[in-house]
């Protein structure tokens, strides 16, 4: 392992030796202005002087990496921060199995690269722009706390796959740069790149299935990269990795504790029947169907993000080495792919059913899957409260064909639990399944801030424990007068 220390003397703390690289340290400082112009515009929208009490990355060890100290949002340090380099580390997978990592863009991979590269970045800034009103509505200063902690990591994260463009792609890869902060989430004229990034998210339950279901794609996404023969981008992955996880947690974390207020208030009001919505709704807490339609809402977008589940462009990635398969160094077969299948569901002749494909081609397909899974534990975790709490109630994922605008079931209806239906009979029901206006009205009514330390708004529990290990009457976000 060879590890460089964080320089944080720099306008731009990095672990890459930039002061050595006049050009791109040059191209940064050149590119940081418009960045902050950028945040100040579409960050964290009236939370600018606000002193955060934010995590900072100080190291890129698994130990000790990150020291916690208030902050001001546009004076928190963005860093360029790479893994530590793996000496003799190989590609991982496909035809160059084997052979050196590179530390250059192969020219041949040129285009894919950086349309990679600029797929992953434009998901980095959307977020953030999605969740910029959250601030005003949030349950607790422990919730305000961590929605600004991801989105400055997120910004980070911005910056990271801009590092990348500005060294390794040129001119081009400056232009790309310039792009990532001219498109805006759910803009008319310059969206997005992705669907799910152009969504809305208008109230805290939103934002918690948001870190729960897609940054648990961007993870995925990520895991998949990290894995990558092109291995700046790997180091790069590995390292947004660690604080990704933070983002899962307090979508997880979130969630559950939405569900643990609702099922203790039903408890203590003796209300045994969870589908009673008026009567639960009455407490001023969530009620479980309504957090099931939303559930069925942010898990149907996520997986559009997968991609088309037979892909030539997943194939042609693996092949060359670029994208990797998740957790592709412990899995046991050649790497290669080149002769074996892979399960897909498809819709065919009417019906949905698994057909085998060439495995190459099914990538999309399989990690969504891997996808799938690591959601499905999620949920059992969630369940268990239910259990704990003595209340009658599941939360399911729903079928994968279920409201879907991407791949196989893009054209076809279907129920949660994969019932095929006609146009008609969805827009007639799709109310019972997705959030409806009613219910978006009703959340809505209960989002009311909650600014003093230690207290938290009558629809969400306190957290198991504070953040860094604080109490929990800790002032995590001192509000400028
Ligand atoms: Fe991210
Ligand atoms: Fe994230």
């Amino acid at each position: 392992m060879t590890a460089i220390n964080i320089d944080y003397n720099g306008l731009i703390p990095n672990n890459v030796e930039l002061e050595k690289d006049a050009r791109v340290q040059k191209a940064l400082e050149s590119w940081h202005p418009g960045y902050i112009a950028w945040w100040k515009e579409m960050g964290p929208d009236g939370f600018q002087d606000a002193l955060v009490y934010l995590r900072t990355a100080v190291s890129v060890d698994n130990q000790g990496w990150a020291k916690f100290d208030y902050v001001r949002m546009p004076d928190y340090r963005w860093g360029i921060l790479l893994a530590n380099q793996e000496e003799n580390r190989t590609i991982p997978f496909g035809e160059h199995f084997g052979k050196p990592a590179w530390q250059e863009v192969p020219g041949e991979y040129r285009a894919m690269l950086r349309r990679l590269i600029v797929i992953q970045g434009d998901t980095e800034p959307a977020s953030v722009e999605q969740q910029r009103y959250l601030g005003k509505t949030a349950p607790s200063l422990y919730d305000l706390r961590n929605v600004f902690q991801v989105n400055v990591e997120e910004g980070r994260h911005l910056w990271a796959m801009v590092y990348l463009l500005q060294k390794y792609f040129g001119r081009d890869g400056r232009e790309e740069a310039e792009e990532l902060l001219r498109r805006r989430s759910g803009s008319q004229d310059a969206p997005r790149m992705l669907g799910a990034f152009n969504e809305a998210t208008p109230d805290w339950l939103s934002f918690f299935m948001f870190t729960f279901f897609t940054d648990r794609d961007g993870k995925m996404q990520l895991e998949s990269l990290a894995q990558s023969g092109f291995d700046p981008l790997s180091r790069t992955c590995r390292f947004m990795l660690t604080e990704e996880a933070h983002h899962m947690f307090v979508g997880e974390t979130g969630v559950r504790r939405v569900i643990q207020r609702t099922c203790e208030a039903m408890k203590a009001a003796g209300i045994e029947d969870a589908n009673d919505i008026a009567a639960v709704r009455a407490l001023g807490v969530i009620d479980l169907p309504t957090l099931q339609k939303k559930l069925h809402l942010h898990y149907s977008l996520s997986l559009d993000l997968f991609g088309s589940e037979v892909s030539t462009n997943a194939a042609n990635a693996f092949n060359s080495g670029i994208k990797g398969r998740f957790r592709e160094t412990n899995i046991e077969d050649d790497h290669r792919l080149t002769s074996s299948t892979y399960p897909v569901l498809k819709f065919v002749d009417g019906a949905i059913k698994l057909v085998d494909e060439p495995a190459l081609t099914a990538l999309n397909m399989r990690l969504r899957d891997d996808y799938i899974a690591d959601c499905a534990r999620g949920i059992e975790r969630w369940n268990q409260i239910f259990a704990q709490t003595g209340v009658q109630y599941r939360l399911e994922l729903p079928h994968v064909a279920f409201h879907r605008h991407i791949g196989e079931f893009r054209d076809v209806h279907a129920t949660p639990t994969g019932i095929l239906i006609d146009a008609a009979t969805f827009q007639r029901e799709k109310d019972k399944w997705l959030p409806s206006p009613q219910d978006g009205e009703f959340i809505a009514s209960l989002m009311k801030p909650e600014r003093e330390p230690g207290k938290f708004a009558n629809w969400i529990s306190p957290p198991a424990r504070g953040i860094d290990n604080k109490p929990g009457d800790f002032e995590y976000v001192k509000i400028a007068a």
